[in-house]
This record gives C-alpha cells, sequence and structure tokens, in this order.
C-alpha cells in the first residue's frame, strides 16, 4: 500500500528520498510527502498527488537536511488531500506509516481529551502524538517505541524521524514490511529493497515487532521485550537498471514482454528438460501425505489458483479448492486433516493472504506459498516456499507474475499426479517437453502484439465488455476482464460460456464486444454453440484461439486471432498474454494511467 523510506547519510538527504519515493510509487501515489532534520528542526514539505508534484514543489521551494523520512500514500484513512499527506509532525517528531492503526479513534479521544490537536483525518497522526508523548514521558527512542508497540494495535510499518537525539530515525515493524538498508553513504529505512536499488543491495529484512534504531555509527535492532537481536544481512540482487523501463512506454508494456524470460527462469527451478522430470523439491504430495489441497489467493493470483484447481482435479484427481482470502477465514472454513494450504501472492505481503495462512496454520495445517517474493512475510511463515523468478513486477497490473505462478501451479500440479500415481513417468516426460518449448510459443505470441493492438482500439470504444471461456479458459476470461476494469477502466465481465444462457446474455447488444477465449480443445465446439447464441442476439464477436480452433469455426467471429498450437493442458499460459495486450493497448487508446491506474495500489498491505 503506502511506500516509507527514511535515510541518514553524509549527502543530502531530499534526493535518496525522491529516488526511494519513485521506485515505491508503485504502492500508492495519492500523495507524498518527506520530511528533513537540519539546524532549523524537522522541515516537512507534502504533495496531494503524484511523486511528480512533490518533486516540482521542492524545485521551487527546496530543503536541506542529511536525515529524513519520505512517504507516497495509498489513501485509507482520509481523502488524498495535503493536509492529509505524510510525514505527519508534531513536538520533536516526524512519522510515515504504512498499514492500520486499528484503534487510532481511542487513542485520539485520549489525547485530545488531554489536550492535544489533530490536523488531519489520519490514523497516523495519532502515532506522532503518541510517540511524542512516550518520548517526554520516556526518555529515550528506545523506551518510547516499546511502549509506543504496546499501545499500537493493527497491522503497520512506521519510520520516524526524531530531533534531538542520537537516534535520528526509528522503525518498527508489524504486519507489514520494512526493511533496514546499509549503505556505503548511508543508512536506510524502507518498505522493500527496491525503494534502495542504486543505493544499497545489503539489506535486513525486520521480523514481526521488530524496532530498528538508526544512528550515525550503525543500526540497533529490538526484538520483542526490546532486547538487541541480529537480523541476517542479505544481498538482495536488485540494480537500478532491473526495475528501470528500459526502452519500453510502460513497466505493464515491459512485464508483459519479459514473460518468455519469467516463466522460463520460473521452470527453471522445478523442470529437468534432460531428464523429462518435473520436481517440486521438499514437498511430500503423495496419498496419505495430502488429501486435498486449498489454494487460496486474491485478485489475478485468485485467477492463478482456479487454473491450479482445475489441473489438480484433472491430472491428479486430487479434491482441490480455490479461494479468495479474504473470505476464507471469515467464513471459518474448515480445513480436512491432511489438508494442504496453498497461498498464491507475487508479494508476498497482501494482508488478506496472510491472514488466511495463519489460520490455516491456526488449523494446523501444513502451508505452501507461492510468491515472487522470497524475503517476502508470507514466504517467511510458510512450510514450503515455492518461488517464481519473475524479477521485480512494478506495474499494478499483474502479467509476468500471473503467467509465472500458474507455470508453477502446473508443477506442482504434475508432481501431485505422479506422486499420486494418476500420471506415469511417460507422460510426466511428455509434459516436461510441452514446458520445455513454453517460453519460445510465449515469445511468438508476444511478437503478434500488432493484432492484439488492433482489437484493444476497437474495445477501447465500447462501454462493457463480456470476456467468455470454458473450462481453463473461463479463468483467462476472467483474468482478461480484470486488467480490462483494471487499466482502461472499462467495464467487463467474464462468464463461463456455458453460464451465458442463466442470466448474462441479457446484457448482450450490437453495442458489447465478446471476447472469446477458446483454444481448439475437446471444449471448443460447446464454446461455439454459447458464441452463436451470443452473435444471434447481435453480440461483436472476437475469437481468441489457436490453429485447430480456427479451422473449425467458421464464419462466427468478426474478428479472430489465431495463437501457436499448444497442448491444450497449457492454454491459459498462452492465451493470457493476448488477454493482457488487449488490456494495455486499450489503456494506451484512452490515455489512462497504466503503471498507476486510479484508487489501486500494487501491494495491498490492509484488509
Ligand atoms: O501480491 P499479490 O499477488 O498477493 O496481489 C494480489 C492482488 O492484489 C493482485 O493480483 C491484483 O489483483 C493485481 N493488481 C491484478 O492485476
Amino acid at each position: 500500500m503506502c511506500g516509507i523510506i527514511g535515510f541518514l547519510g553524509n549527502g543530502e538527504a531530499v534526493p535518496v528520498l525522491l529516488d526511494g519515493l519513485r521506485r515505491l510509487e508503485y504502492r500508492g501515489y495519492d500523495s507524498a510527502g518527506i520530511a528533513v532534520l537540519n539546524q532549523e528542526g524537522i522541515v516537512r514539505r507534502r504533495a496531494a498527488g503524484k511523486i511528480a508534484n512533490l518533486e516540482a514543489m521542492l524545485t521551487s521551494n527546496g530543503v536541506a537536511g542529511k536525515a529524513g523520512v519520505g512517504h507516497t500514500r495509498w489513501a485509507t484513512h482520509g481523502a488524498p488531500t495535503r493536509r492529509n499527506a505524510h510525514p505527519h509532525m508534531t513536538g520533536r517528531v516526524a512519522v510515515v506509516h504504512n498499514g492500520i492503526i486499528e484503534n487510532y479513534r481511542t487513542l485520539r479521544d485520549d489525547m485530545r481529551a488531554g489536550g492535544r490537536r489533530f490536523e488531519s483525518e489520519t490514523d497516523t497522526e495519532v502515532v506522532a502524538h503518541l510517540f511524542d508523548a512516550l518520548l517526554e514521558a520516556e526518555g529515550t527512542p528506545a523506551a518510547a517505541m516499546t511502549a509506543l508497540m504496546e499501545r499500537l494495535e493493527g497491522m503497520f510499518a512506521l519510520a520516524i524521524l526524531i530531533e534531538g537525539d542520537d537516534v535520528v530515525l526509528a522503525g518498527a515493524r508489524r504486519g507489514a514490511p520494512l526493511a533496514v538498508g546499509w549503505g556505503e553513504g548511508g543508512l536506510f529505512l524502507a518498505s522493500d529493497a527496491i525503494a534502495l536499488a542504486g543505493h544499497t543491495r545489503k539489506v535486513s529484512y525486520l521480523e514481526e515487532d521488530d524496532l530498528a534504531l538508526v544512528r550515525r555509527d550503525g543500526v540497533e535492532i529490538l526484538g520483542t521485550g526490546g532486547h538487541p537481536v541480529k537480523r541476517p544481512v542479505v544481498d538482495t540482487e536488485l540494480s537500478g537498471a532491473v526495475i528501470g523501463k528500459g526502452n519500453y512506454r510502460h513497466f505493464m508494456e515491459k512485464e508483459i514482454h519479459e514473460q518468455p524470460v519469467a516463466v522460463g527462469e520460473t521452470l527453471g527451478r522445478y523442470l529437468d528438460p534432460d531428464a523429462g522430470s518435473i520436481t517440486i523439491p521438499g514437498a511430500s504430495l503423495g496419498p496419505g501425505a495430502v488429501e486435498r489441497m486449498t489454494l487460496i489467493a486474491c485478485g489475478t493470483a485468485y485467477y492463478a489458483a482456479l487454473i491450479g484447481k482445475y489441473w489438480l482435479e484433472r491430472l491428479a484427481r486430487l479434491p482441490a479448492d480455490a479461494d479468495i482470502a479474504s473470505e476464507f477465514r471469515y467464513r471459518q472454513a474448515p480445513m480436512v486433516e491432511g489438508g494442504l494450504g496453498v497461498f498464491i501472492s507475487q508479494s508476498g505481503e497482501t494482508a488478506d493472504t496472510l491472514a488466511a495462512m495463519r489460520y490455516a496454520r491456526g488449523l494446523g495445517r501444513t502451508v505452501l506459498a507461492v510468491t515472487n517474493t522470497e524475503t517476502s512475510t508470507v514466504a517467511r511463515e510458510a512450510d514450503l516456499v515455492l518461488a517464481t523468478h519473475a524479477g521485480p513486477e512494478i506495474g499494478v497490473a499483474a502479467t509476468k507474475t500471473f503467467t509465472s505462478q500458474v507455470a508453477v501451479l502446473f508443477c506442482l500440479a504434475v508432481a501431485t499426479a505422479r506422486d499420486r500415481g494418476t500420471i506415469d513417468h511417460h507422460e510426466v516426460a511428455r509434459l516436461a517437453g510441452v514446458l520445455t518449448t513454453l517460453p519460445s510459443t510465449l515469445a511468438r505470441v508476444i511478437a503478434m502484439e500488432e493484432e492484439f493492438r488492433q482489437i484493444a482500439w476497437d474495445v477501447a470504444e465500447a462501454r462493457h465488455v463480456l470476456y467468455l471461456g470454458r473450462g481453463t479458459s473461463a479463468i483467462v476470461a476472467m483474468e482478461g476482464a480484470l486488467k480490462l476494469k483494471e487499466i482502461s477502466y472499462i467495464h467487463a465481465e467474464a462468464h463461463a460460456a456455458g453460464e451465458m444462457k442463466h442470466g448474462p446474455i441479457a446484457l448482450i447488444d450490437e453495442h458489447v464486444p465478446v471476447i472469446v477465449v477458446a483454444p481448439g480443445d475437446e471444449l471448443f465446439d460447446k464454446t461455439m454453440s454459447n458464441v452463436e447464441e451470443a452473435r444471434a442476439r447481435g453480440g461483436r464477436i472476437i475469437l481468441i484461439t489457436d490453429e485447430a480452433g480456427a479451422a473449425d469455426a467458421g464464419p462466427v467471429a468478426d474478428r479472430m486471432v489465431v495463437l501457436p498450437a499448444v497442448d491444450s493442458l497449457v492454454t491459459p499460459l498462452v492465451h493470457a498474454i493476448p488477454v493482457q495486450m488487449i488490456a494495455y493497448h486499450a489503456a494506451m487508446r484512452k490515455g489512462t494511467d497504466v503503471d498507476q491506474p486510479r484508487n489501486l495500489a500494487k501491494s495491498v498491505t490492509v484488509e
């Protein structure tokens, strides 16, 4: 959600903070602000809207100082105005915050009664006042931070700039990530290592309820109870170049194009093409070990979960459920003995997914994480991590992490099927062969971009769009509808094609493009019957199919794209690309903000 950064160093803080905020902007872009410490005390600059507005303000009204904190906001409490922008200041402190302070009303009422005055509608300002008061009462930042953690409820990460103490920055983590960066030119606190790319690769990730006290001579990390603890310093392998846009206009465009490499890198961890084998290291998946799998995630990752469910049922004949994380624990879903929870999250920090995972652990179930962030909370708390190796994904719309998740889930389904004896080693070797050629097929599909762009320009004129498919193609259709809504703001719905006649067909008229995802598989003819029904009611049909489908389709479609043929099992990976590109080019045509669509944030660390 929000991005936070703190810096204490030898050089000027503002360029470092701004650079970090630009890298964190994917986490939220409702407002931005910085506070720096200099001879005058703490000086603050804030602006509503994107970081560019803050930069413009700093150009005309700059501030100097060698320590500071910065924030880019995704609004939770209070409108995205300058008044509600972080940092929030009072007395000797300036606070930036990611997450939610759940008991802020009670704390604010108590402090108001004690004479403190609040300027904003945020929960964060309560932290500033409370910490300032505790600093007075306790005398040291360490004691004040410990007392602060006892008083705050919720999930949050904090970075606090302190005037008049050798502890210049204090950080805390509870439920939202915070990293300490160890640079040559200074010390850092940041929501994630991406913020520090170009400044340092040496990072320590705080654990739950850790505090970090940053002085000129180093960082002291205190664990629960205020005792000093050591957290490993890891090399993040992130460089400024890795997370730049390169020659692309948008991160989303770049990330769509990176899919052959992302999927190839990911498959490389589970697939041995020479041996014709697919393995999930560390997992026992056979009968007795796993009786059921429950795949849980949010948004795009949930669609990956649904595809995984189809494969687990079909290939491994294993009962499998896919569930939305935000619903799972609140309905107190049972998980049977021998049930394995599979939690899918590119960021590994999604609050709903994390909470659902903790619920499953609370039931005593083994939990497995599929994540693109091996240092994330989801990864750290899982019994086993199946990493995707897609590289950093900055565009808010998930693309390469989706196909990478789907690739891992295919490997999981194949390995489970082998362990359950529902497929033999010949079939595993055949499927390993299918996967081996997949990255090059993805590259061929990406090369068809101009065809997808033409469709997108047509779609961009519509107010409503329908996506249809059957089997795993229905899930690709759902992902296509989500992508279109998310970045082009066009209303889109996806349905399993067979469901149309039970209601959604009433939506169809000549103004509604109907995008049909239908590879030439065993469901093709059934899908085409539903397409005929839509066409008979004036629907404009855009058919995404393959060579076999094109041969069978007849003159049903107003437009058709013909993708390379692949084994019918892996079509979701191939057919995901056109729906991503249609959404991307529709957004381009409409001129919306592709990488930072309105109201959204990349990493959703609040419930
Ligand atoms: O980081 P996660 O995979 O847990 O994120 C889950 C969703 O928030 C995410 O997939 C979201 O739906 C994307 N913006 C979709 O493009």
